[in-house]
């Protein structure tokens, strides 16, 4: 039984290198804090039946940040998926990355790692996670045009035709759109994320970074959900 009608979280996790700083410490040492908050809201979207968590864990605009923290970042997501996908996968935790994968600056390790734990927790139903590296929304909408195009060069489309199946071009089609999009650390900006996915999303901007995440806060984000009403341009 889900209490709520959050099905769909998605979350931009930001905030990790004013953590780091705050504490004098080097911003890695952020990143390195945020895995705990990430494994504290995978529990907490499980306990409290949330069907799909998708979580921003590296942009394409990322990539403009110090070679240090780009290979930091990289070595990180890499050590993650080593040490902890046996746990998540035991919690039923289904992974999906979302993003280019076949981009040649990710390296060749991650790549594998990453379709190692898709295939690994593929039928998964306990919790749904799309943990999008290397993502970024124009990109993802370029893709869906070009894959529109390139499998429909024989047919003339006519505008409903493409309204219908739009969404069928994306990376993973079967993903419903998110109830709600929570940014931590206080940015009031979206930052090339699920920008097509987002037109009913209900939005929220929390000042905590995100290492400090922890449940109680994640309670007073659902109450907050709970709390809206969603008229969808009706009355
Ligand atoms: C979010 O934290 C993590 C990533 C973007 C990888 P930041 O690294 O953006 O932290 P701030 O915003 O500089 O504090
Ligand atoms: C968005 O955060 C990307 C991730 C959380 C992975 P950023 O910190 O990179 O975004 P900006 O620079 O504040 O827009
Ligand atoms: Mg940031």
């Amino acid at each position: 039984m889900n209490n709520n009608n959050l099905d769909h979280l998605a979350i931009i996790m930001d905030g990790n290198g004013r953590w780091a700083l705050e504490r004098g410490l080097d911003r890695t040492a952020g990143h390195a804090a945020g895995e705990h908050s990430l494994s504290k809201t995978i529990d907490w979207a499980i306990k409290n039946n949330i069907q799909w968590l998708t979580v921003y864990a590296f942009s394409t605009e990322n990539w403009l940040r110090s070679d240090d923290e780009v290979e930091y970042l990289m070595f990180f997501n890499r050590d993650i998926l080593l040490r902890r996908r046996d746990e998540f996968n035991q919690k039923g935790v289904r992974f999906r990355f979302l993003g280019d994968l076949t981009d040649k600056k990710i390296p060749e390790e991650n790549k594998e790692l990453m379709t190692e734990t898709e295939n690994l927790t593929q039928k998964n139903t306990k919790l749904n996670l799309n943990f999008a590296f290397n993502y970024g929304s124009h990109d993802e909408i370029h893709n869906a045009v070009l894959n529109l195009h390139n499998l429909n060069l024989d047919k003339e489309l006519t505008i409903n035709d493409i309204k219908d199946s739009f969404i069928k071009y994306f990376q993973y089609p079967e993903i419903p759109f998110p109830d709600l999009l929570l940014r931590t650390a206080g940015e009031t900006r979206i930052s090339n994320f699920l920008l097509y996915q987002i037109s009913y999303t209900e939005l929220l901007f929390i000042e905590d970074l995100w290492p400090d995440i922890n449940a109680d806060i994640l309670d007073d984000v659902l109450l907050e959900f709970n709390s809206r009403n969603r008229t969808y341009g009706k009355n």
